[in-house]
């Protein structure tokens, strides 16, 4: 899965309800018991997804190569697709986190095995896998989240902005993004989100009114407005965000019982207040526990298309 729209409306409901699976026994299902390996390859830092893959796999019966740029050949201009053919020799998947999108999409050409992506500059689709997981607990179940409306507030263009259009709209969601101009999507993905989102029933919004998002909202999101590899541009590119800070005010126009999700890492006062995210209705930890299970399940969902194995999914593969 190298970005939200790899699957479909009903292949994302398999996933989440096998996460929700993975949610109330860790040990459903250990796809990869032998042990066999699957590469995690870092070109950035991460403490969530390098922890949730890491003890993911190996709750799933695998053995997790982690592997840094630094301390790989690929940090040394080894090419891509010679790494990936080598990896592919010996893993049952990779997880790649990296920079742009055109690196895991060369990844997955030269592999036989299934390519994750971990976070690229354009999308984020592990977390928001979790981050509906989550909204699907506190919402009674995966059928509900067709028809919730979420709001993204603060940096419109990044990897987390893409990811909420695309995967909210396969839901079946509304998704309204609020971001100043300048930080808004790309057409092509708005584009894209829209016609995913007519198949599916749901509507796409982008504002630069942080109120006309926030307003009537089931789940509010925000992130950095200053992603990993952009820390040189802080001083400039926090200036126009301040609008679209998650505080008390914006959580007010929201539904009473909407809830509040951050992919973290967060820094309190600045996207998001100290109030709010450390308040009644942020569900962060939640969010965070859930990359456990919602990426043991899209591996698990992964590997049992790859060796067209239906005994591994049970009842979600015969509804393929
Ligand atoms: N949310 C997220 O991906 O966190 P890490 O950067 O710590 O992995
Ligand atoms: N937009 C952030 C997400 C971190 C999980 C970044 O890319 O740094």
């Amino acid at each position: 899965m190298l970005r939200d729209d790899d699957v479909n409306h009903e292949e994302q409901k398999q996933i989440l309800e096998l996460g929700m699976k993975f949610w109330k026994d860790r040990y459903y299902s250990r796809p990869f018991e032998g042990p066999q390996a699957v590469a995690v390859l870092f070109d950035k830092p991460s403490t969530r997804t390098r922890s949730s893959f890491s003890i993911g796999v190996a709750e799933l019966g695998g053995y997790p190569l982690v592997i840094d740029k630094s301390g790989s050949q690929l940090g040394r201009g080894e090419p891509v697709a010679d790494t990936s053919r080598v990896l592919t020799r010996m893993a049952s998947a990779i997880v790649w986190r990296t920079f742009g999108q055109e690196l895991v999409e060369e990844m997955a050409q030269y592999a036989t095995v299934p390519v994750v992506n971990a976070l690229t500059d354009e999308f984020h689709p592990c977390q928001v896998l979790a981050d509906f997981l989550t909204m699907a607990q506190h919402r009674g179940g995966v059928d509900a989240l067709k028809g919730q409306t979420i709001a993204y507030l603060g940096d419109g263009a990044n990897n987390m902005a893409n990811s909420y259009l695309l995967a909210g709209a396969t839901a079946g969601m509304n998704v309204r993004i609020g971001a100043p101009n300048g930080y808004l999507p790309a057409n092509q993905i708005v584009e894209k989100a829209q016609q995913i989102a007519a198949e599916n029933g749901g509507e796409i919004l982008v504002t630069t009114d942080a109120r006309e998002a926030a307003t009537d909202a089931d789940c509010l999101f925000t992130d950095t407005w200053v992603s990993m590899g952009e820390e040189s541009e802080y001083a400039i590119r926090s200036k126009p965000f301040w609008k679209y800070q998650v505080n008390d005010e914006l959580m007010a126009l929201a539904k009473p019982d909407a809830l509040f999700q951050h992919c973290l890492p967060a820094y309190r006062g600045k996207e998001v207040t100290a109030s709010v995210i450390d308040g009644p209705q942020s569900v962060v930890w939640d969010e965070a526990e859930n990359r456990l299970h919602a990426q043991k399940a899209l591996l698990a969902w992964l590997v049992a298309w790859q060796r067209e194995d239906s005994s591994l999914l049970g009842e979600c593969a015969t509804q393929h």
